[in-house]
């Protein structure tokens, strides 16, 4: 397992565990349960995901220590003040913990104040002990300039939509400078990695290295310093995800891979997203 080293010298495990749309009950638990028992440590969940209650059970009964585990959580909205505090409280219950490793903002609000003020209340939870690290997902360049002009600690990753359609380099560049880690979600691009100019590349780059291209894909994110955290309910698929740690990529099959950007989403663009009203 690869680690990288956070802006407050906090270690991460670069590979993990999404759980995005992975249903809350049996299926949630035996996901989680599964994972753990074959190596994964990192497991990335959301308030709005609804599976932390599942997630914190099949944690506790794995038996690994809590020191040993990287969980990621996020706030669902902006909310205020009252309703941030429930919010984590109950995140914190549901997983079954007393901290957790990365809290995120989920999503940007298209008011900076609101966004300063959320942050305001993480930089709380991280002084307190909370948080062993705070962060960001969605946010654009722009929102983390806005932020920053307000934080008084600069979030430590930024999760985003992030696959060989659309490799972020731009924002890749700005984080690396401001030493913010950059972790990928969607890496398999709701299923386009598989088909027609993508697999036209990553296909054969797979069979010479006799492997899937969902392996390739994770291989070439955790190459390029991203923190990579595939979802799977599927055992098999689940191990294979794992696997794609140890591969090596050559510089050329980098570069082939790198040039299939297109700028090309397939979740919502955060400056036109619905989410993120201020709820009293
Ligand atoms: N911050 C945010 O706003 C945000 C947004 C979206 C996602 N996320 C996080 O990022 C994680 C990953 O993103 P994602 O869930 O959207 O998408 P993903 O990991 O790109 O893809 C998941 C889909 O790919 C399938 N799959 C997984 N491994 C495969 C393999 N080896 N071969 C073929 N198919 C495979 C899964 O099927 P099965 O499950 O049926 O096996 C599932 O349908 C999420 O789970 C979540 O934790 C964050």
């Amino acid at each position: 397992m690869k680690y990288m080293t956070l802006n407050n010298g906090v270690k991460m495990p670069q590979f993990g565990l999404g759980t995005f749309l992975v249903e809350s009950g049996e299926i949630a638990y035996e996901t989680v349960k599964y994972a753990l028992e074959i190596g994964y440590r990192h497991i990335d969940t959301a308030q709005m995901y609804k599976n932390e209650a599942s997630i914190g059970q099949a944690i506790k009964d794995s038996g690994i220590q809590r020191k040993d585990l990287w969980i990621t959580t996020k706030q669902a909205r902006h909310m205020n003040l009252v309703h941030m505090e429930k919010a984590f409280l109950e995140s914190l219950d549901k997983l079954q913990t007393d901290y957790v490793d990365l809290y995120l903002i989920h999503w940007p609000n298209h008011d900076e104040e609101i966004n300063a003020a959320t942050w305001a209340y993480f930089e709380k939870l991280y002084h307190e002990g909370k948080c062993r690290a705070i962060g960001i997902s969605n946010f654009q360049i722009h929102m983390i300039d806005d932020l920053l002009k307000h934080a008084h600690v600069v979030p430590m990753v930024n999760q985003v939509e992030l696959h060989p359609g659309l490799s972020q380099e731009p924002l890749k560049k700005y984080l690396d400078k401001m030493q913010i880690a950059i972790e990928s979600y969607g890496p398999l691009m709701k299923g386009g990695v598989f088909m027609d100019r993508y697999a036209d590349v990553l296909a054969p780059i797979a069979k010479a290295h006799d492997k899937s291209i969902a392996q390739i894909v994770i291989a070439w994110g955790l190459q390029r310093g991203i923190i990579m955290i595939p979802k799977s309910i599927t055992p098999q698929r689940i191990k294979e995800n794992y696997e794609a740690q140890d591969i090596k990529l050559s510089a050329d099959e980098m570069t082939q891979i790198n040039a299939l950007n297109r700028g090309n989403r397939v979740y919502t663009d955060p400056d036109n997203s619905p989410w993120g009203a201020y709820i009293d």
